[in-house]
């Protein structure tokens, strides 16, 4: 990817980090009240790609043609960031993936306990909602598009959306007649809602028009699906220090994935074409080449 636009997302995700580490609502003491927040606070401290809230930000610079999103952008962004750090803490713990590392850290539930990790993934369940409603209250956004913004979030991230997608998941442990359908379905509710919550949240903010909309929808459904099948490949063949979590964790917990459907070279080549059918659906806007660069730059991550 250009340098240019490599220099980009790194200075949108930390400006994400900023904001994470510094926001009111994320501020604890030592008391014993404080401790779901300081586990919340740990588990969104770096290390995580930041990638859901650059999405956003990137498709807030796209239609709206301003190239220095204001301060309050960022901040909608880190509601993406703060969900999806919820759904990872639950991820981790002994009764769904029991995985101990996560961000090159040990996992929360592994540094504070499992009540507190429960606690800290309720807590920044709820939050996103408290943050977006400040923002409109401050005047910031319109409360017709903080009402937007909480739909496009609750619907991705709840019982329609990712939480299905982790019920399909844990369901299908253990199963040997799992296709390519059912790993897309489980993908798509898991993984690609959320991509889809954070590309239309950048869409909404800069005020795009339904077929931009749409646009922002249908590449992040492409990215998202290839964003799971990479995942899914980086838990056979990743380090597990650069990839800052456990590898065969999957195989570990008999899951059925890509990896195991296409192998995982042709899991590649299918991110890679899932990739380049994102950046083709952006190629009628000017000014979309880095959301295009980007899309493919995660069909080769190695983390
Ligand atoms: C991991 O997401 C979980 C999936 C949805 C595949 P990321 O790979 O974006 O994890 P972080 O946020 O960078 O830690
Ligand atoms: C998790 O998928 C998706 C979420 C919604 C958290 P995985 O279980 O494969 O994610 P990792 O590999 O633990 O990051
Ligand atoms: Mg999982
Ligand atoms: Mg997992
Ligand atoms: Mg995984």
């Amino acid at each position: 990817m250009k340098d240019k636009f490599s220099g980009i997302i790194s200075s949108d995700a930390e400006k994400i980090n900023k904001i994470l580490e510094d926001h009111a609502l994320l501020r604890c003491g030592d008391s014993p009240k404080d401790r779901a927040t300081a586990a919340e606070v740990y588990a969104l401290s770096a290390g995580g790609k930041r990638i859901r809230p650059v999405l956003a930000v990137e498709f807030y610079r796209l239609f709206s043609g301003e190239k220095e999103p204001p301060e309050y952008v960022y901040e909608a962004a880190c509601a993406l960031e703060i969900t999806h750090t919820f759904s990872l803490i639950h991820d981790d713990m002994p009764e769904m993936d029991d995985d101990d590392m996560r961000r090159g850290k040990p996992s929360t539930h592994v540094a504070f306990g499992c009540a507190e990790a429960l606690l800290a993934g309720d807590g920044l369940a709820i939050l996103p909602y408290e943050l977006l409603s400040d923002i409109a209250l401050r005047g910031d956004i319109s409360p017709d598009t903080a009402v937007r913004l909480i739909n496009i979030l609750s619907q991705n991230a709840g019982n329609s959306g990712m939480i299905a997608g982790q019920m399909l998941d844990l369901w299908s442990e253990e199963r040997t007649d799992i296709g390519e359908e059912f790993l897309t379905e489980m993908s798509f509710l898991k993984t690609g809602c959320m991509l889809i919550a954070s590309c239309l949240f950048g869409a909404v903010m800069a005020g795009a028009t339904p077929e931009q909309e749409q646009s922002a929808a249908i590449y992040a459904k492409n990215v998202g699906l290839g964003f799971q099948i990479i995942d899914d490949v980086l838990d056979v063949t990743a380090d597990p220090t650069t990839l800052g979590k456990p590898v065969k964790s999957d195989i570990g917990r008999h899951k059925p994935t890509f990896a195991d459907i296409y192998g995982t070279d042709g899991a590649r080549q299918k991110a890679e074409a899932l990739s380049e059918a994102a950046a083709h659906e952006l190629e009628k806007y000017p000014g979309s080449e880095l959301l295009r660069e980007f899309a493919l730059s995660l069909a080769s991550r190695n983390k």
